[in-house]
């Protein structure tokens, strides 16, 4: 049983490296994920992998059943998830073809099936760190393995898209904190802690955000960018693999523990 599992994003629908064995198809009580689940392995470690927009991206990001898809990793045993995605440089050091591994989140989506605990039980889990630091930092160990240059934390703003910001939005984001802008990673992140699996994010900063960016923000942008950045993430994910991953010291596998009333 794969253990570790890869959830990609705009521009990137298979995993670089990675070699497909098999495909799977899980139902859940939630619903059809975004995909089969494809399995493969990097270095010898058995991966499942899912784009979360599709094969075909024809899921847009308000739209993708969350839920599904983080079940259909816990049904086929995935402790650990990478996920890796797009977004917009708010701060001056995240210029498009960055790449930074979020440390914090602020979430402005809203009507999303955020939660497994939506009837008859009470559960408030811990979301003060919102990704795993064990895998945040071994991502960051790899990348230093691989001698790619990631930006070792930032704070992503979720929007609820499919548009784009406006101007004013992202100076509003910006003042509250914000690094980054995109419109996947919540409830991925919450739901993921809700099943007790550990999750971090490799994200390519893709395009300037609204405002920023002197010119109009387009979709060839950042599937551009992201191709460009793909061989990076490809070192950087082959280095992940090829390290041994130490013993947990993050709380993830533990998260509903004093979470329930
Ligand atoms: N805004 C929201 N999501 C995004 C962006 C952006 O500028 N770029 C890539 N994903």
């Amino acid at each position: 049983m794969p253990v570790f599992g890869i959830i990609s994003g705009s521009g990137l629908y298979d995993v670089p490296g990675l070699e497909i064995t098999d495909s799977v198809k899980v139902s859940t009580p939630y619903g059809e994920p975004s995909d089969v689940y494809r399995i493969g392995s990097i270095s010898g470690k058995e991966i499942a992998f899912l784009p979360r927009h599709g094969a075909l991206h024809h899921i847009p990001p308000h739209r993708i059943n969350y839920r599904a898809n983080m079940w259909g990793f816990r049904e086929l045993g995935i402790r650990k998830i990478i996920t890796i995605g797009a977004a917009g440089g708010i701060t001056d050091t995240m210029i498009p073809g960055s790449l930074t591994v979020p440390d914090q989140i602020i979430d402005f989506t809203k009507g999303r099936n955020s939660t497994f605990y939506d009837e008859n039980e009470v559960v408030h889990i811990d979301f003060t760190d919102p990704y795993c630091s064990d895998l945040r930092q071994h991502i960051m160990d790899a990348a230093g393995k691989a001698a790619i240059k990631v930006i070792t934390s930032g704070t992503y703003v979720c929007t609820n898209g499919p548009r784009l910001e406006t101007a004013a939005e992202i100076r509003a984001y910006k003042q509250l904190g914000s690094d980054m802008v995109g419109m996947t990673a919540m409830p991925e992140a919450v739901l993921a802690r809700e099943l007790e699996i550990c999750l971090a994010g490799l994200y390519v900063i893709t395009n300037s955000a609204a405002g920023i960016a002197k010119d109009k923000l387009t979709v060839r942008e950042v599937v551009e960018t992201m191709a460009v950045s793909t061989e990076k993430i490809k070192l950087i994910i082959k280095a992940f693999f090829g390290m041994d991953f130490p013993g947990p010291a993050c709380f993830c596998g533990q998260a509903l523990k004093d979470s329930k009333i």
